[in-house]
């Protein structure tokens, strides 16, 4: 059956901006015809650091590990899977210190593997995964592209990249900005947010049987 796949990395609840829309998206792609939703929130699983034992497992052929080695990459794996069995993946996150939350960071660092997700070569980085589409809801609380005090972006570029990586290259994002700078910005985002998930959903209804003929 097809299935969403959406990652949160905002620990907050009702109150987040980014988990909301996303939730909307959502609901609207259920309607366009993938009504298995899958939701992995970054905040309530084990995620630390990646460790010497996943490095040096993930360096390793999978016929050669041993169990531990295995089990150092149960969780790394098992993200993998879902990632591998979404129609598309839809990803919200907070701007933390102007890049993404650290939990989407170590989500990246567990579900970027060589051999894996993506393969290295003389051209450089060669995706494994079937491209399908990524939508991205980005919220912070500052301003990110009005003046006087806009603040540089290292989320979006670095998110895009990373996601290209490993193959996923049709990918849209939603930056709600200002969120903390009053109702105006307020209600500009809540507007954004609407239009941008209507055009979303809209194209998505077109588009995802092509990505289906072609998986
Ligand atoms: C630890 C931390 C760091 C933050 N860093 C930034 C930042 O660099 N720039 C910014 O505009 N907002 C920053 N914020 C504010 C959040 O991006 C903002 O509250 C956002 O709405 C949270 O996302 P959510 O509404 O989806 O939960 C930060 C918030 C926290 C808790």
């Amino acid at each position: 059956m097809p299935s969403i796949l959406h990652v949160n990395a905002s620990p907050n609840r009702a109150d987040s901006h980014s988990l909301q829309a996303g939730k909307l998206l959502a609901a609207r792609l259920a309607q366009a015809g993938s009504p298995a939703l899958i939701e992995r929130d970054l905040s309530l699983l084990p995620l630390h650091a990646i460790n010497r034992e996943f490095v040096e497992a993930s360096l390793m052929r999978e016929d050669t590990r041993s169990h531990a080695q295995g089990q150092a990459l149960a969780l790394s794996e098992q993200l993998i899977a879902e990632l591998e069995a979404c129609d598309c993946l839809i990803l919200s996150t907070p701007m933390h210190n102007f890049t993404v939350p650290a939990a989407l960071k170590v989500w990246l660092d567990l579900v970027m593997r060589p051999g894996r997700t993506f393969r290295g070569g003389p051209d450089g980085k060669q995706g494994l995964l079937n491209n399908r589409p990524v939508f991205v809801i980005v919220a912070s609380g500052g301003p990110m592209q009005s003046k006087p005090d806009w603040q540089p972006d290292f989320l979006t570029p670095y998110l895009r990249c990373a996601l290209a990586t490993m193959g996923l290259n049709d990918v849209s994002i939603l930056q709600l900005e200002s969120l903390k700078r009053g109702d105006k910005a307020l209600l500009a985002a809540a507007q954004a947010t609407e239009q941008w998930v209507e055009r979303q959903s809209r194209r998505y209804h077109d588009t995802a049987a092509a990505y289906r003929a072609t998986a």
